[in-house]
């Protein structure tokens, strides 16, 4: 299959005070087209940084970053921001967080599609608009060429998320990032996010990246995870592994234990915070909160254990047993 990103080595750095605060590091990752791979972790681990920072969309007075990249198969220069913003919108689209923000409220939804088109082809305005009242209909917006001639404001925040995905999807880019596409929106919505996401990658073989703190979606979803947290992918795996219970660094399996179910009386918390980018000590990162640390973990590498099956794993112990996950 062949490979639509691929990221090896890659660190991200922010400029503060005189000083380089790394944000991410040693990153390596895939994705490769027709597959859905997620990305989990906590709030302010790197998530979003890490695909902004890849698509030139980081700024370079603020942020440093260094590694290897590669669009589709090519060497991408990540220096060169004009090839990374050619990327964004032909070959890679994005679907964010929060869709209000996204929209300029002084444009009509027709008025983004045109201005999204035309950043990348040399479409008529007929055939834009064709191509955005499809999308639409297949993204279930009624009457779509009223919704065209509406403002972002006159529209739910559901309907804005959906016109985002068509705008994404208008150039037929062959890799998504979906950052958090669900969590603004309310549950029936984030079902048929959840559902048309599905649909787009099952027809088009679009590959997705999708990223979440929600593993019970992510589990849905994805067929191969990372696990990051404070800015290492800590693990990765297949969704199988989730699935059998077989993941093995104790962040992940933290994360597995205080997954929502009917059948638990009380949901383990994960107690502590993640270290501020200020406060990064050596070894690793989850130590202060890891109920295996033991004193070499301070001084731990973070290199990685390739433990099979598309399986790998950042933990000195990941072979010692983990308290079993419930469910
Ligand atoms: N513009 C910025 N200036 C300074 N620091 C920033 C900036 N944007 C992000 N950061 C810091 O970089 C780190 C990574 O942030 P990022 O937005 O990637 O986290 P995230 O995993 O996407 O979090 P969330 O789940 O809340 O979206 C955080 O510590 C954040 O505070
Ligand atoms: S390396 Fe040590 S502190 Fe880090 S997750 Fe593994 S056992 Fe815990
Ligand atoms: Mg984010």
């Amino acid at each position: 299959m062949k490979q639509l990103l691929r990221i090896d080595n890659y660190d991200l750095s922010l400029r503060m005070n005189g000083e380089n605060i790394r944000v991410i590091s040693s990153a390596d990752l895939f994705v490769s087209e027709g597959e859905i791979v997620g990305l989990i972790g906590e709030s302010g681990c790197g998530k979003s940084m890490l695909w902004k920072s890849l698509l030139g969309l980081a700024d370079p007075q603020k942020w440093i970053c260094s590694g290897e990249l590669r669009l589709m198969g090519n060497p991408m220069d990540l220096s060169d921001r004009a090839a990374l913003t050619e990327a964004r919108g032909n070959q890679v689209s994005v679907i964010l967080q929060d869709p209000m923000n996204a929209f300029d409220q002084l444009f009509t939804i027709e008025r983004h599609f045109i201005e999204t088109a035309r950043a990348h082809v040399q479409w008529s305005k007929g055939e834009i608009l064709k191509k955005a009242t499809s999308l639409m209909r297949r993204l279930y917006i009624r009457e779509p060429e009223k919704v065209l001639k509406m403002y972002p404001f006159q529209c739910s925040g559901g309907m804005l998320q959906r016109i985002m995905i068509a705008l994404a999807l208008m150039l037929d880019p062959p890799l998504l990032i979906a950052d958090e596409p669900t969590t603004s929106v309310d549950v029936t919505v984030q079902r048929e996010i959840v559902a048309m996401l599905k649909e787009v990658n099952r027809d088009r073989n679009t590959g997705i990246l999708y990223i979440s703190h929600d593993l019970k979606i992510i589990e849905d979803l994805a067929d191969r995870v990372y696990v990051m947290y404070a800015g290492y992918l800590v693990e990765s795996f297949p969704v199988s592994a989730l699935q059998e219970r077989k993941v093995f660094h104790p962040y992940t399996v933290k994360l597995l234990q205080s997954r929502p179910s009917y059948t638990k009386a009380y949901l383990p918390v994960l107690e502590g915070n993640p270290p501020s980018l200020l406060d990064r000590q050596a070894g690793c990162p989850f130590a202060p909160r890891c109920p295996k640390a033991v004193d070499a973990c301070r001084s731990y590498d973070m290199h990685v254990y390739e433990i099979g099956n598309q399986h790998i794993v950042r933990c000195l112990r990941w072979e010692d047993e983990n308290e079993p996950a419930q469910n």
